[in-house]
């Protein structure tokens, strides 16, 4: 019996902060990451431009026989899910209600922070989304468009680092929110410095663990499961050279980036 993968994407990197959950949470699933490393940052695009970019992606990966699509990017998730699930009869899995629904689990003051990329923010995404859960929520956010190039390029731990956090989050904390969602794949990255910042008693909330348990649920329900005996394989596919990609994944998936592929969704690919 042949088994399908799953398909993950996200902008660039980021995105395997959920991969990461997914190979914990499910071993022995095969996976297809993509990252879009030609176009990234998505967070500062028009929800047009964003759109048009996760269908070509969605394409190129149900092209290659994917079994469910996990939109591991926040800014995607906050634009293009709507029009994804139309267009895709598989199931499609983003990141912005599992960490709403996260959120809603640890806070225990009801003030929650959101920070995103600018497209997310702007969207509202997630303030809708935590109020349906919770209509009495105070819901603050606040956009961080450093902290992408400061993840992609590796500098997590710095000075630099510190004092973007520090800029970015001042507003937050003097707000007292007592859960920060980390709104944007990249963060995680940054997860130590900002929970530096925020200070002891914040719940500082990553999507990724919750996206992995939702993937998992979705499967068992559909009987789409690989059985637990089995190794899963994963491929990288990116639109740009993979160096960067390969340096910052490795470094964060612990030196087991598998092989990374260069492709060209220009030449190849049609949107959906
Ligand atoms: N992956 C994007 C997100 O989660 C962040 C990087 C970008 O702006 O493309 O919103």
């Amino acid at each position: 019996m042949t088994w399908k993968s799953i398909g993950i994407f996200d902008s660039g990197v980021g995105g395997l902060t959920v991969l990461r959950e997914i190979m914990q949470a499910l071993p022995q699933e095969d996976t297809l990451y993509f990252g879009d490393t030609a176009r990234v940052p998505y967070g500062t695009k028009s929800p047009e431009t964003v759109t048009r970019y996760a269908g070509e992606i969605a394409s190129f990966l149900v092209k290659r026989d994917i079994k469910l699509l996990v939109v591991a990017c926040n800014t995607a998730s906050a634009v293009a899910l709507p029009s994804l699930k139309r267009q895709l009869t598989i199931p499609v899995v983003g990141v912005i209600e599992p960490g709403a629904r996260r959120a809603i689990e640890v806070t225990r003051t009801g003030r929650i922070g959101v920070i995103g990329t600018t497209g997310t923010i702007r969207s509202s995404a997630y303030t809708r989304a935590i109020k349906r859960l919770k209509p009495d929520a105070e819901v603050l956010t606040r956009a961080c468009p450093l902290f992408v190039p400061l993840a992609e390029e590796g500098w997590v731990d710095n000075h630099v680092a510190r004092l973007t956090a520090q800029t970015y989050l001042q507003e937050l904390k003097e707000a007292a929110v007592d859960t920060l969602v980390l709104g944007c794949t990249h963060y995680p990255l940054l997860k130590q410095m900002i929970a530096d910042v925020m200070g002891p008693g914040v719940n500082l909330v990553d999507s990724a663990e919750e996206t992995a348990r939702t993937v998992a649920a979705i499967l068992a329900d559909k009987k789409l499961l690989r059985p637990r005996a089995e190794k899963g394989n994963h491929n990288y596919f990116v639109s740009d050279i993979p160096a960067g990609f390969v340096r910052v994944g490795n470094r964060f998936l612990g030196g087991k980036l598998g092989d990374v592929f260069q492709v060209s969704l220009d030449e190849e690919e049609e949107s959906i």
